[in-house]
């Protein structure tokens, strides 16, 4: 595996690649979950490219840019453990070579829901994603389901400007208690873990009453709320009933819902989703 910090190294390699580029982007501090993406898109590509960019432009000043558990030397095992063939770890200097002042705004689907508790998050993400398509010029990338309005942005970017770039779309990966793979769970302590494990079990309710045909959303978001409000250690962030494609909010439930919340747990804030439809 090679590793490599430059944009302009990363370019004059990938000019004399040829064959089918698999890409896995990440912020770093890497898991199983990343593990599941990387042994997806070896499967898949000839030439596995990976990169670890902890995006300052997706952080807001009160969140855990400075905290958040990156090991170089662990991510750089994982990636060469797992197939990748060329490491890609540019350094902030060079991605953000100034100050920005092009940036890439992925419309109102960036305004609720994630973008609406952490407004700017998805310019960041945007931003910073066509730079790497950009540079690395991937046949396909891989995106997981468990951040699904970042997968969304990504879709309508990759259609909107126009990349020739599939999506392989990776399930959430989630421990034996449920809970959804992520670098924020290393924040939670013995009896955190507890309460982020009702995460789960709070979407499995919704998702069943759903299928008793429960149709109103409130309905719905209002037991979990009940559930999840019962625990003091977990403080709501949002619980919503979305379009999956517009990430607005739906009334009632129709043939595709999606199932969104954000809470925090110590110093950990946790999303997760899942598809929500009625037995009709
Ligand atoms: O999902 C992530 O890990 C990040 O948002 C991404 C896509 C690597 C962009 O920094």
């Amino acid at each position: 595996m090679k590793i490599i910090r430059s944009i302009l190294e990363m370019r004059n390699l990938r000019k004399n690649i040829s064959g089918l580029v698999g890409f896995v982007p990440t912020l770093g501090g890497l898991h199983d979950g990343h593990i599941a993406h990387l042994n997806k898109a070896k499967k898949k590509s000839d030439i596995l490219i990976a990169s670890s960019f902890l995006n300052p432009l997706q952080f807001s000043a009160k969140e855990d840019l400075y905290a958040y558990p990156i090991n170089e030397k662990k991510d750089l095992e994982i990636f060469k453990n797992n197939g990748v063939d060329y490491a890609f770890l540019p350094t902030k200097e060079d991605m953000y070579q100034n100050l920005n002042s092009t940036f890439v705004d992925p419309g109102e689907i960036a305004n609720v829901c994630e973008g609406k508790s952490r407004p700017g998050h998805f310019i960041g993400v945007a931003t910073i994603v066509v730079k790497l398509f950009n540079i690395i010029e991937p046949n396909f990338v891989t995106f997981g389901q468990k951040d699904a309005q970042q997968l969304r942005i990504i879709k309508n970017i990759i259609k909107d400007l126009s990349f020739e770039i599939k999506i392989v779309e990776i399930p959430t990966i989630r421990d034996k208690e449920g809970l959804a793979l992520s670098t924020r769970n290393t924040y939670l302590r013995s009896e955190e873990k507890k309460s982020a494990n009702k995460i789960y079990q709070s979407l499995i309710m919704g998702s069943k009453l759903a299928k008793e045909n429960n149709i109103n959303s409130k309905f719905i978001t209002d037991k979990i709320f009940s559930k999840l409000n019962e625990d003091p250690l977990i403080t709501i962030e949002y619980i919503e009933i979305v379009d999956p494609i517009t990430f607005n909010q739906v009334p009632s439930l129709s043939q595709n819902n999606l199932l969104v919340l954000a809470v925090k747990i110590g110093k950990a804030r946790l999303i997760d989703n899942i598809n929500i439809n009625t037995n009709e």
